[in-house]
């Protein structure tokens, strides 16, 4: 035992989403979700692919099952696909039972096994009728009305069997990625012509505002008729990263450090904690952040049983002198992974983005602790790709030991903040079981503590971080 350590319940296991790993697009009356139609459009996705098979997960439950009972994990954390449940996805569209069947036996499969359930409701594939409907995420009192209905239909199926849920993941990258970016589905960009109110410098925000409403209504859904009874927690899944003052003695560069994690995460938190938008983000966007009514107020503010936190990396920032772009949304900085001496943030991994920085996690998490008020977290997903990985022959690519020195820095960074800052977390979920469908990246970049060869029959293979990840655990749950 170190001196840092996780409490003695605590739910570590790993995490995936439907997209990414479900294939079977057309089975048991799945129809269509945005991210079916954004990967056929060309260039969009490296490589030309999409998540018609992905890993094929529809169908090997049990496989999936067995994998995760190999590794010790308590929890697993995954996502329903919307468009499965509801496939048209409105609040007046018939519900899909098959849909509801298969979830309904994967999570008895799950607790028969011991691994408690955690759900998320919105991990990006919107249904793509909403999107042709009235505009999806940019229309506020639709979609926060079709999304609690779609909670509403979750509830009641699972609410018995499950304790622990997630209104949407990483909201930011929906709005900021899917909306002005267009990396992501749907696909609007900075060119106007392809932003459907015709304006993407204001989309972004607009989407996020519905995204807060609508988790705010399925929060009160559960809170008003379904926690009492099923003795569940709801919140909501945020990312971002650490942020580091480029130049340490800069002022500036010290108030951009900050302000980036505004934008990023107090953005949907403090609209959560405290029902408004941070200062800096009213200053620097006016009128085009959406103002709040009392009745929104009234519904977001107040709206988490728990923070869901994913983190994987940190950066350095540097602020900017000249006036911020109309479609800047990070709060008018750069983001860099070298600091003013040249020192790099972390070593580099395949994904772009990705440098880890295992104290960074320590003090974001403290950080946010600090300014919440010192809410239960669940980290709901930490994990590293590795540089080079789908290169490298079979059995050099199973022994990760890059991924596993990864997770015993992250986990015992947050055994230390727990521990030495009185962090109140309860939960990790790692990302992911499984390589799978990395998104605009396709399937290049690898995620999993195990290897799918999609080639091979979608073969799954343990890499060693599968086996070690249980084992880091172990060393810092308390006993007693
Ligand atoms: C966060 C997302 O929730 C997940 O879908 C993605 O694959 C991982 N980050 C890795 O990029």
């Amino acid at each position: 035992m170190t001196d840092s350590y996780l409490p003695k319940d605590f739910l570590w296991g790993f995490a995936t989403a439907s997209y990414q790993i479900e294939g079977a697009p057309q089975q048991d009356g799945r129809a269509e979700s945005i991210w079916d139609t954004f990967c056929r459009i060309p260039g969009k996705i490296a490589g030309g692919t999409n998540g018609d098979v992905a890993c094929d997960s529809y169908n090997r439950t049990a496989e999936d099952i067995e994998l995760l009972k190999k590794t010790g994990a308590k929890s697993y954390r995954f996502s329903l696909s919307w468009s499965r449940i509801i496939p048209l996805g409105g609040r007046d569209d018939p519900v899909n039972e098959k849909g509801i069947q298969h979830y309904v036996k994967f999570v008895d499969d799950l607790r028969a096994a011991g691994i408690e359930p955690l759900i998320t409701l919105f991990h990006w594939d919107l249904p793509e009728n909403l999107d042709k409907r009235y505009g999806g995420l940019l229309n506020k009192v639709e979609f926060s009305k079709d999304f609690e209905n779609y909670a509403r239909v979750c509830f009641k199926a699972f609410g018995d069997r499950v304790k622990l849920w997630i209104t949407f993941n990483e909201p930011w990258c929906s709005a900021v990625l899917g909306y002005s970016i267009g990396q992501f589905a749907p696909g609007h960009t900075s060119d106007r012509s392809k932003s459907a109110v015709g304006d993407s410098s204001t989309e972004p925000w607009i989407a996020g505002h519905a995204m807060l409403i609508a988790h705010g209504a399925a929060v009160k859904a559960y809170r008003d008729d379904f926690k009492a009874k099923d003795g569940g927690q709801i919140g909501i899944t945020l990312n971002g990263d650490w942020a580091v003052p480029w130049d340490e003695n800069d002022p500036k560069d010290v108030e951009a450090a900050n302000r980036k994690i505004e934008f990023a995460i107090s953005w949907f938190g403090d609209a959560i904690y405290f029902g408004k938008y941070p200062d800096s983000m009213r200053k620097q966007l006016g009128s085009r952040l959406p103002e709040w009514t009392p009745e929104e107020i009234a519904l977001v503010k107040g709206s988490n049983d728990f923070y869901g936190m994913n983190h994987y990396c940190a950066n350095y920032v540097r602020h900017k002198e000249t006036e911020p772009d109309i479609n800047d949304h990070a709060g008018n900085l750069d983001i860099l992974y070298q600091n003013k001496e040249g020192v790099w943030i972390g070593p580099e991994t395949q994904s772009p983005w990705l440098r880890p920085n295992p104290e960074g996690f320590r003090k974001l998490i403290k950080w946010l602790s600090d300014r919440y008020g010192g809410p239960t977290f669940y980290v709901t997903e930490n994990g590293t790709s590795v540089k080079g990985e789908s290169q490298l022959s079979l059995k050099d690519l199973l022994d990760d030991e890059f991924r596993c020195e990864y997770f015993r820095g992250y986990i015992g960074a947050l055994a230390d903040a727990h521990t030495k800052d009185g962090v109140d977390v309860r939960g990790y979920s790692a990302w992911s079981l499984m390589d799978n469908f990395e998104w605009a990246e396709g399937y290049e970049t690898r995620f999993g503590v195990t290897y799918v060869d999609y080639e091979g029959g979608q073969k799954r293979h343990p890499k060693k971080s599968a086996k070690e990840i249980g084992q880091i655990f172990d060393k810092y749950i308390k006993k007693e």
